[in-house]
């Protein structure tokens, strides 16, 4: 399955009314990718792949907008801060998901799920899986494909003024582009992921400690990476990874690629433990995967053992 860029497809909401069984699976919910809407048909084919696999589970598709349409603007349009809170309504209004979820995020999608979990997580997730997520931004805008007007007006925008207050209350992208070369800018403008990373200087903005213990009780959390990814900038990104401006070398690294990346465990947000990562890590729920292939190229091979695995454990 080739999903389109920088996202992944699946379904409206699947309602599904439980068997009266002693167990049924653990619930799912998923978070499209910039360019995908909740109900495209890449996303409904997804859930019913992974009906196929946990058969009875409940599935709900996250959308900001119900009209497919305005769901898909609404990735490179709005406020994140204001679409997460949104969707912490949404997830709360669901009686399916009262007792806990599991989650997937494609792309963008996996760092506002994560945002959920560290700002909300009621109900609360078990296992979350991200895949191509941003954790530690972009450096880069994604380039579009030749038809997509939507996608090309929207990087056009946020290339030319990223970190200007507009830019930042209502290009999605923006939100989580964190220049290396500029971080004084990134960190003075940016109320994203600035926020969720608790990377602001603590006289600034004291670090929540609530990110740190949400993010700390999830059971696991699958960082999935592309291996050819060309479209997020850098793909380290997904491994909590980011680059680092030219010749600034982090004490304890000392093998350098070509783009200078700084690994999960030499961030300062790993290694002062900010956001619970570390707590996570320590307990065995941080996982590394890999998928072979460009941004959100899916493919079954890939994602079908994290989806057993990590997905649909029977429960109570
Ligand atoms: C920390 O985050 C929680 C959850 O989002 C929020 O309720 C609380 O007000 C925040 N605390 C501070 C000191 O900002």
């Amino acid at each position: 399955m080739k999903l389109p860029l920088f996202a992944v497809p699946l379904l409206s909401a699947l309602y599904y009314t439980p068997e009266t069984t002693q167990s049924s699976p653990r619930p799912l919910v998923l978070w499209h990718g910039l360019g995908d809407s909740y109900s495209s048909p890449g996303m409904t084919q997804f859930a019913s792949l992974i009906e196929d696999i946990h058969p009875g589970i409940f599935i709900h598709s996250i959308y900001i907008d119900e009209v497919q349409d305005n769901d898909r603007k609404a990735g490179f349009y709005g406020n994140v801060n204001a679409q997460i809170e949104l969707v912490s309504d949404q997830l709360r209004g669901i009686p399916e998901l009262a007792g806990g979820f599991d989650a997937i995020g494609f792309s963008q999608g996996g760092q506002f799920l994560r945002a959920y979990v560290e700002q909300y997580n009621d109900p609360p997730v078990n296992n979350l899986i991200t895949f191509g997520a941003q954790h530690m931004g972009i450096s880069d805008i994604p380039i579009c494909s030749a038809w997509d007007l939507l996608c090309q007006v929207a990087r056009r925008a946020t290339k030319s003024a990223v970190y200007s207050t507009w830019a930042q209350e209502n290009l999605v992208q923006a939100q989580y582009f964190r220049d290396p070369n500029n971080l004084p800018a990134y960190l003075s403008a940016n109320h994203f992921l600035t926020v969720i990373n608790n990377e602001l200087p603590p006289d600034v903005q004291p670090r929540n400690q609530t990110y740190a213990h949400n993010l700390a009780s999830l059971n696991s959390l699958v960082l999935v990476m592309f291996l050819q990814d060309k479209t997020v900038v850098p793909k380290e990104s997904s491994w909590f990874a980011s680059e680092a401006p030219p010749d600034d070398m982090l004490p304890g690294q000392d093998v350098l690629s070509d783009k200078n990346i700084i690994p999960m465990k030499l961030q300062p947000l790993y290694r002062e433990d900010w956001i619970g990562l570390r707590a996570l890590d320590e307990q065995g729920g941080v996982v590394f995967a890999t998928c072979d292939g460009e941004h959100m190229q899916v493919d079954r091979a890939c994602w079908e053992p994290l989806v057993k695995e990590f997905v649909g454990e029977l429960i109570d």
